[in-house]
């Protein structure tokens, strides 16, 4: 592993039996609180959107909010927020996807989505890839290109990998860390 990796990595915090029994928690609260590892994170994430050649960034609610929201500032570009359902206040575009139990929706602003566009998707945590997959419909539905998804750290053990390679249709998926 790299320097970044190993600073990134020795501030998460595994939380065993969170939120249930069997579970074991990544928790990156420890890395958000040190500055440091938070601007190694952030120039990392920032390298991969101009790799990949994005011009808008999009960020998951809630956690890949916290991210995504200064790699756009690192990295110049615009972010856009894809949000749970019912919480933005003009024309949206709505998509389903499973949850463990039962489903859940989420929506962006498609006008915020130009012609031309490439987007690199932005969430702390692969886990079964049901969220990213979700997000990757809604680009596709406004018109856009996907240019990749960025993310802290792959649950390897989940398989969202393979899951979310259909829908990243050659695209690159990075994750920083994989645990
Ligand atoms: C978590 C995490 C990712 C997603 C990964 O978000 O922040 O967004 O789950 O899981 P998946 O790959 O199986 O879809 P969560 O929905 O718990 O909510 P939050 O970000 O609002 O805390
Ligand atoms: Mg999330």
């Amino acid at each position: 592993t790299t320097g970044t990796q190993d600073l990134l990595l020795s501030r998460i915090r595994d939380v065993p039996d969170y939120p249930k029994p069997g579970v074991m928690f990544k928790d990156i609260t420890p890395l958000l609180a040190d500055p440091a590892a938070f601007t190694a994170l952030t120039d990392a994430l920032a390298e991969l959107c101009v790799s990949c050649g994005a011009t808008k960034i999009v960020g998951l609610e809630a956690r890949g909010f916290i991210l995504a929201a200064p790699v756009a500032v690192r990295a110049g570009l615009g972010f856009i927020p894809v949000r749970k359902a019912g919480k933005l206040p003009g024309a949206t575009l709505k998509q389903a996807y499973e949850l463990e139990y039962g489903t859940a929706e989420i929506e962006i602003h498609a006008e915020d989505l130009a012609d031309g566009d490439r987007v690199i998707v932005i969430d702390d945590v692969l886990a079964t890839g049901g969220t990213a997959e979700a997000s990757l419909e809604l680009i596709r539905r406004a018109g856009t290109e996907v240019a990749g998804v960025a993310v802290l750290m792959e649950l390897g053990f989940l398989g969202g990998r393979a899951r979310l390679e259909p829908a990243l249709r050659g695209a690159p998926l990075e994750a920083l860390i994989t645990v």
